[in-house]
């Protein structure tokens, strides 16, 4: 495995790859669900590469940048384990250098769920996907399901920029009593983190209502609302229900829909979500 500090390194690594590039882009504190990206890319292309870059740009002033969990080492670790060629680990200063000022901006879908919540998250995200693979230049790039808005942004901004990569979204993994794995999870208290599943529980809740028949979206996030709000300590920001392709919201089921939450328990706000129909 070889590792790039710098863009101009990462440039030079990338001309000597021979074959597919697969790409994972991500902002490190590596989980079992970024290692299952980096065995995909692995086992649908030549060469494995992944960025452990924490995106200051995506954000905002009140958010956690500054403590946002990062152990290189053990990210290191586990790359290799997981079959990684490449790592791309690039420095703030080389990814905005002094009198940086250009932004990549998708419109419609990020102005609702995680957009509304977190105004300028997704401006930061499409700047700096769009930079990535613009140093990557891979031919996949992989990302996650339980993050759906962010990979929805990004399909959008790939197709509408004619952008020459193919993206990959693969399934959530959780732990075994179901709560999406984040590297947000380590700031759970045990007895917060005991609560944690009551997310996907309701979007079982959901799903098993939408199974029996159920297509009224507002019975469908009463009753989703009812199961979180018995846990005390959350307090949810969003429970959504919308069309796949617009994010906008339902009133009735018809055709494919993002169930969508995030709810804040203690410290971290957690996210997690399911695709019907
Ligand atoms: O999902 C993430 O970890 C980040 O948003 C990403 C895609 C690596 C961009 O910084």
């Amino acid at each position: 495995m070889q590792t790039a500090h710098s863009t101009e390194e990462m440039k030079g690594l990338r001309r000597k790859c021979k074959g597919s590039v697969g790409f994972v882009p991500t902002m490190g504190y590596l989980h079992e669900g970024h290692l299952e990206l980096v065995r995909l890319a692995k086992n649908e292309n030549h060469i494995a590469v992944v960025s452990i870059f924490v995106n200051p740009t995506q954000f905002a002033p009140s958010e956690d940048f500054k403590a946002y969990p990062r152990d290189l080492d053990r990210d290191l670790a586990l790359l290799e384990s997981a079959g990684a060629d490449i790592v791309f680990i690039p420095g703030d200063k080389d990814m905005y250098p002094a009198g940086y000022d250009t932004w990549v901006e998708v419109k419609g879908i990020t102005q609702t769920l995680e957009g509304r919540s977190r105004p300028t998250h997704f401006q930061g995200v499409t700047t700096v996907c769009n930079k990535l693979f613009n140093i990557v230049q891979p031919n996949r790039a992989y990302f996650g399901q339980k993050d759906a808005q962010q990979a929805l942004v990004i399909e959008k901004m790939v197709s509408d920029l004619n952008m020459n990569l193919e993206i990959v979204v693969a399934p959530t993994i959780r732990e075994k009593d179901g709560l999406a794995m984040s590297s947000r999870n380590i700031y759970l208290t045990p007895e917060e983190r005991r609560s944690a599943p009551v997310l996907h529980k309701a979007l079982q809740l959901a799903s098993d209502m939408y199974d029996k028949g159920e297509r009224d979206a507002i019975l469908i996030k009463n009753a989703m609302t009812r199961l979180i709000t018995a846990v005390p300590a959350a307090k949810i920001d969003y429970i959504s229900i919308a069309d796949i392709e617009t994010l906008r919201e339902v009133n009735a089921i018809r055709g494919r829909v993002l169930i969508s939450l995030a709810v804040k328990l203690g410290k971290p706000r957690l996210i997690d979500n399911v695709i019907l129909g």
